[in-house]
């Protein structure tokens, strides 16, 4: 399963996000900045590659946020990219900032709001923002009650003004969700979850039934990778690498799931995208599910 073919069929079916339907294997721009999504990546050329890489794969939504960089992956998004394929969905996220020490901050406030959103319509060269997710920052580690009915409002003025077509949001709880829905159509949520973090199952089911998309940020892990004894036990029976076991195995969890994989490399780029193929019997799966048992 580690061959490279360039096969826009790797990407599997699809999944309507905003109104589009995108191909369920996209790819997450934040690790094309420098350590610590903070400055300039190590080699630009490679990070443009890896972008450019993507799209001739047949990734037709990408991941992003201005904050990453800050600025920075946006610009490189821009310069790899654009003009954009009409079929290109670029979603990005607002809600918090960095600070000089690379800290990451919350912004909400309706002014931070509507110069997140001046940024990335600058930084990536658009008119119109197509997918934007509000990012709670209650706890910046994972999901935490709290009210977003403000920063709501007020990214959906900007959505009235024209400058962002869909919503989205990331970090947040069950609750959070139902709230927002009755201020402005929610297009999807962006949350932790991968094989071994699964607090979001049931979020999931529920988005499916509404047929919604749940797009899992760290799919691979994050910055430490997955790492399990069942995990790499079914790839090698698969003849496959455990991280595109894991990635296999969300797109088999649920339909709704829109994979964001993210990588600085067009090989491992390569390897995510060949997991698209990758099927797992059920056995696989049984054991698999072993992994996310301790949650
Ligand atoms: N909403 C939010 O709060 C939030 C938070 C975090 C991330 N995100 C989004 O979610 C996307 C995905 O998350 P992520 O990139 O942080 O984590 P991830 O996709 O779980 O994993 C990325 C890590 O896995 C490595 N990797 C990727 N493919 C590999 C392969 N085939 N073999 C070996 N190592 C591999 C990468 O290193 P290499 O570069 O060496 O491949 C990197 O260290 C991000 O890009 C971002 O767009 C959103």
């Amino acid at each position: 399963m580690t061959d490279s073919t360039h096969d826009s069929a790797a990407t599997g079916t699809t999944f309507i996000l905003g109104h589009r339907p995108v191909h369920r294997l996209g790819y997450g721009a934040m690790q094309l900045a420098g350590k610590g999504v903070f400055g300039p990546p190590r080699d630009r050329d490679a990070a443009l590659a890896v972008l450019r890489a993507a799209v001739e794969a047949g990734v037709d939504h990408i991941d992003t946020s201005d904050f990453y960089g800050p600025h920075i992956t946006n610009q490189l998004i821009r310069e790899a990219l654009h003009p954009y394929r009409d079929d290109l969905v670029i979603v990005t996220k607002v809600g918090a900032s960095r600070g000089a020490d690379a800290s990451w901050n919350p912004a909400l406030s309706a002014e931070q709001l509507r110069r997140a959103v001046h940024d990335n319509l600058r930084n990536l060269g658009l008119e119109r923002l197509e997918v934007v997710n509000l990012r709670a920052m209650f706890d910046v580690h994972g999901p935490a009650e709290g009210s977003l009915e403000a920063p709501l409002t007020a990214l959906a003025e900007l959505q009235q003004q024209g400058l962002v077509r869909h919503i989205g949001l990331s970090n947040v709880t069950a609750r959070q969700i139902a709230d927002g829905q009755r201020i402005c159509r929610i297009a999807c949520v962006q949350n932790q979850y991968n094989l071994a973090h699964r607090s979001d199952d049931d979020l999931i089911d529920e988005l499916a039934r509404q047929g919604l998309p749940f797009v899992p940020f760290f799919p691979l892990g994050g910055f430490s990778p997955l790492q399990s004894a069942q995990l790499s036990e079914v790839a090698r029976q698969l003849d496959a690498t455990p991280l595109q076991v894991a990635l296999a195995w969300l797109l088999r969890r649920s339909p709704n799931i829109l994979l964001i994989p993210g990588t600085s490399s067009v090989e491992h780029l390569q390897e995510n995208m060949a997991a698209g193929r990758l099927h797992l019997p059920q056995a696989a799966m049984d054991t698999l599910e072993q992994v996310g048992s301790g949650r």
